[in-house]
């Protein structure tokens, strides 16, 4: 069949491609190894630098009507909410956001929308009840902390009546009785409360909604932080926050940043206050809370209305000494 050369050389490429095989078999594994799974939108290529994104040298605001920080008060609420959830902005106007205190004012935050007839709609709901804010970035959960630091740029730079601000989302019911009671007798400065979470760690499982990987915080824990469904600060706070975000890496977790990581930087402290809480509470008579979480447009509308019959009449606040560092 084949001479002794052509034997040896048929051999001799066995042998080849058998080394070959062997080598690739040796280096897929290295090769193969997963890289640690990519934040949408913050891959480890992306820069987090937040003057890039939050331009402080230039006017970012789209929208924000005239009327929305005019004349002296106290508080201005901040409700983050996307372009898209009308009703959720509706369902507050109608319940608690319809609480008429001269002393409190309720305003909605947005991003942009990638849906040029969601924009129309938004000027339109604008026009109609003079309440939203828009800045120049776009509207998505990976992008709330862009929202956080805008929110702050916006309040230092565009809102200067009220000594304090609320930061909380649209599924949140909001005890603005409560809350106003609250805030006329707390200080006026270094001002940085809500619920207190505690040397929480970062998480590494990437299936988890809290994921974080190492390229965007690589410390065993966090610092202590506030839950981002609702936190109030001074105004002198908001200052402070603002500078040391402009210098500090963004990371997607808009809570963690503000209240822990830029707090921690600024040099203040977040404090517990047992009025607030993350959790949802259903639709009970909930007089002494201050917030209460994850609630659609139509259980906004019950516990509103259930409110009316409660009974239990609201106590007087207090910031007991002791739950000041309590944590969640
Ligand atoms: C970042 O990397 C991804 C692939 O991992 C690529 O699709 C994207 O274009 C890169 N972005 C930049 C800004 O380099
Ligand atoms: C800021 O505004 C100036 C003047 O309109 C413009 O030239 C510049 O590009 C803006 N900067 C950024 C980062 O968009
Ligand atoms: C809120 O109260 C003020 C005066 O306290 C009143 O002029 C105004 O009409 C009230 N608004 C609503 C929506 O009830
Ligand atoms: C754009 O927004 C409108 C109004 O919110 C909505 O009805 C429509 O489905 C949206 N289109 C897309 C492609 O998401
Ligand atoms: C956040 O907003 C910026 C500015 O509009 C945009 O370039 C970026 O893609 C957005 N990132 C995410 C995660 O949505
Ligand atoms: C409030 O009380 C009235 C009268 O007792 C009752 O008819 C009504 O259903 C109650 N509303 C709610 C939301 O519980």
């Amino acid at each position: 069949m084949f001479t002794a050369g052509g034997r040896r050389f048929v051999w001799n490429l066995f042998i080849i491609v058998l080394i070959f095989c062997i080598l690739i078999i040796i280096n897929t594994p290295q090769r193969m190894t997963p890289l640690p799974k990519q934040v949408e939108g913050w891959e480890s290529n992306i820069t987090r630098e937040t003057k890039i994104y939050v331009i402080p040298e230039n006017d970012t605001n789209i929208i924000s009507s005239k009327t929305v920080c005019k004349g002296s008060f106290n508080l201005i609420i901040i409700v983050f909410s996307a372009p898209e959830n009308f009703a959720q902005r509706y369902a507050i106007r109608e319940t608690w956001g319809s609480y008429n205190i001269t002393t409190v004012r309720v305003a909605f935050l947005l991003g942009c929308s990638k849906n040029s007839s969601s924009q129309l709609l938004v000027e339109e709901e604008n026009a109609e009840f003079q309440d939203v804010i828009q800045e120049d970035f776009i509207d998505s959960y990976n992008n709330l902390t862009v929202k956080s630091v805008m929110m702050l740029k916006w309040f230092l730079s565009k809102c200067p009546s009220p000594t304090f601000l609320m930061k909380t989302d649209d599924d949140m019911f909001i005890n603005i009785e409560y809350l106003s009671a609250l805030i006329s007798k707390i200080n006026s400065r270094s001002v940085l409360i809500g619920s207190l979470i505690c040397k929480a760690k970062p998480i590494l499982d990437a299936a988890n909604k809290w994921y974080i990987p190492k390229y965007m915080y690589q410390k065993p824990f966090y610092p202590n932080y506030l839950s981002g469904t609702a936190y109030v600060m001074s105004r002198d706070v908001a200052s402070k926050l603002y500078t040391a975000a402009l210098s500090t890496a963004l990371i997607h977790l808009e809570d963690v940043y503000i209240t822990g990581i830029c707090a921690a930087k600024a040099g203040i402290r977040p404090r517990n206050h047992a009025g607030f809480s993350y959790e949802h509470f259903g639709i009970g008579c909930e007089a002494e809370m201050v917030t209460n979480h994850r609630l659609k447009p139509q259980e906004l509308r019950q516990v509103w209305n259930q409110r009316n019959n409660c009974t239990t009449k609201i106590k007087p606040p207090t910031i007991k000494p002791k739950s000041i560092n309590q944590c969640h």
